[in-house]
């Protein structure tokens, strides 16, 4: 069961990069079993936010309260590009230090490959998938880790329109069915359609719709 309260609640961020404020007095809240999709145009601050709720940036003001684990898919992945690890031990990895029983695990990762669609690819280098193929890697491996929260930055790139669609619904089904508290940056607005709330950034500041 959820604890009572939102996931995740942060007030007044404000974030720079070398001298130049790029987020402005940012505060949202994400709560339990429900979806908020970070929408707006390219620049305009969703991966800083995200960024910033996942702990990878110290915010220069304001501050982040997370209550439950958080794992993140982030935009642009670095290292996994060039390791010679398969789709199997990518999405395996998810599982290691958290609370799944190893007999358990072996079921979340197959889980997690069919959940992303990349059934029979599970031996496969990563260093020979398409950007869309490795971009879902990543989100089953951040799926598998079972985290109370899980902030996915632009999942959804590089796929086609059927991908996309499949990958749009995956957040609303992951907070339905295990009441996980989901995140979701991207220029495309399949996840707002999903989404319990927007938050809509625009060159730094936020809105925040409820849908
Ligand atoms: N490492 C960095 N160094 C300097 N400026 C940066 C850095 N990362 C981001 N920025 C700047 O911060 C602002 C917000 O960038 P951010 O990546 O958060 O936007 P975004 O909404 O995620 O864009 P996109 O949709 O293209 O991914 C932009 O003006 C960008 O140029
Ligand atoms: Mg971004």
């Amino acid at each position: 069961m959820s604890p009572p309260g939102p996931a995740v609640s942060a007030h007044g961020l404000c974030y720079g990069y070398a001298g130049r404020e790029v987020l402005h007095d940012v505060s949202v809240e994400l709560e339990y079993g429900a979806v908020t999709a970070f929408a707006g145009p390219s620049g305009s601050g969703k991966s800083t936010l995200v960024e910033l709720l996942a702990g990878v940036h110290v915010p220069l003001r304001g501050e982040v309260r997370l209550v439950g684990s958080v794992s993140l898919v982030v935009q642009r992945p670095a290292a996994p590009e060039t390791l010679p690890l398969t789709v199997h031990d990518t999405v395996s990895m998810g599982t290691w230090g958290r609370r799944i029983a190893r007999r358990e695990a072996r079921g979340v990762v197959a889980e997690m490959i069919g959940a992303v669609g990349l059934d029979g690819l599970e031996s496969r280098s990563l260093t020979e998938l398409s950007g869309g193929q490795r971009q879902r890697a990543l989100l089953a491996q951040a799926l598998a880790s079972r985290a109370d929260i899980v902030l996915m930055d632009e999942p959804d790139a590089g796929l086609d329109s059927a991908r996309r669609e499949h990958i749009h619904e995956l957040p609303a089904d992951q907070a339905a069915r295990r009441g996980v508290a989901v995140g979701c940056a991207s220029h495309d607005d399949g996840f707002v359609a999903t989404a319990d709330q927007v938050i809509r950034l625009e060159a730094g500041h936020a809105t925040t719709t409820a849908t």
